[in-house]
């Protein structure tokens, strides 16, 4: 069975990534399992960069293969923020409540609390040093005039998804991993992985 780094310390996505990578003929193994590896600075500009950029640094620190991703929210009427900083946005110690305010101010300035906007995920597979596979998923929605749900995670109860008429915190975790960037991108990196690299990688 091949072994592989999943790179992030989020629980909430080392969560719902297992549920997506559940039942491939590769054990995923997290960060946590090699203790003290101190996180790569996210330089990059872009999603892409970014999980390209862990993807790498993992690789090389655990020589395993490692999957990193990078995520965030954007809206439109901000001009695509909080984007790559939305786990920094408002700063790393303000709390979830506390960056829903400053973004609808920020939204109230821009014209008001509605906006379009969408969770994006990019996915990179680093075996060696080479990005063997990378994949961006994409949920459409809208900013909802308040918070709501209790379920999911991070910015999920500002993120109101047409659909189901309710935000992503209000959906179950399988709703969530069916519609969500994660599930999208997820299912992209699963299907390369189960037509493509684990039938030719022997480890
Ligand atoms: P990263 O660890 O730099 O990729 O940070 C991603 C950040 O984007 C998270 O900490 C959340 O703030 C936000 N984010 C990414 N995916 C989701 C999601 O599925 N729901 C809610 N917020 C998310």
């Amino acid at each position: 069975m091949t072994t592989a780094v999943l790179a992030t310390t989020n629980p909430n996505k080392v969560r719902e990534i297992r549920a997506l990578l559940d039942g491939l003929d590769i054990e995923v193994v997290g960060l946590d399992h090699f203790g003290g590896i101190q996180p790569p600075e996210e330089t990059g500009a872009t999603f892409e960069e970014n999980a390209a950029l862990k993807a790498r640094y993992y690789a090389a620190v655990t020589g395993l293969p490692a999957i990193a991703e990078d995520s965030g929210l954007e809206i439109d009427a901000l001009g695509g923020k909080p984007g790559v900083g939305s786990a920094r946005f408002g700063g790393v110690d303000s709390s979830y409540p506390e960056k829903f305010e400053k973004l609808y101010a920020m939204l109230a300035a821009a014209g008001g609390r509605d906006s379009t906007a969408r969770f994006v995920c990019s996915v990179a597979l680093v075996d060696g040093d080479q990005v063997r596979f990378a994949a961006r998923g994409t949920v459409e929605g809208r900013i909802s005039p308040e918070p709501r749900g209790t379920h999911g995670f991070g910015y999920d109860p500002i993120f109101f998804y047409p659909p189901e008429g309710r935000t992503l915190a209000e959906v179950s975790d399988d709703v969530k991993r069916a519609v969500s960037h994660r599930g999208a991108a997820f299912r992209a990196l699963r299907t390369w992985l189960e037509g493509s690299y684990l039938n030719t990688t022997c480890r």
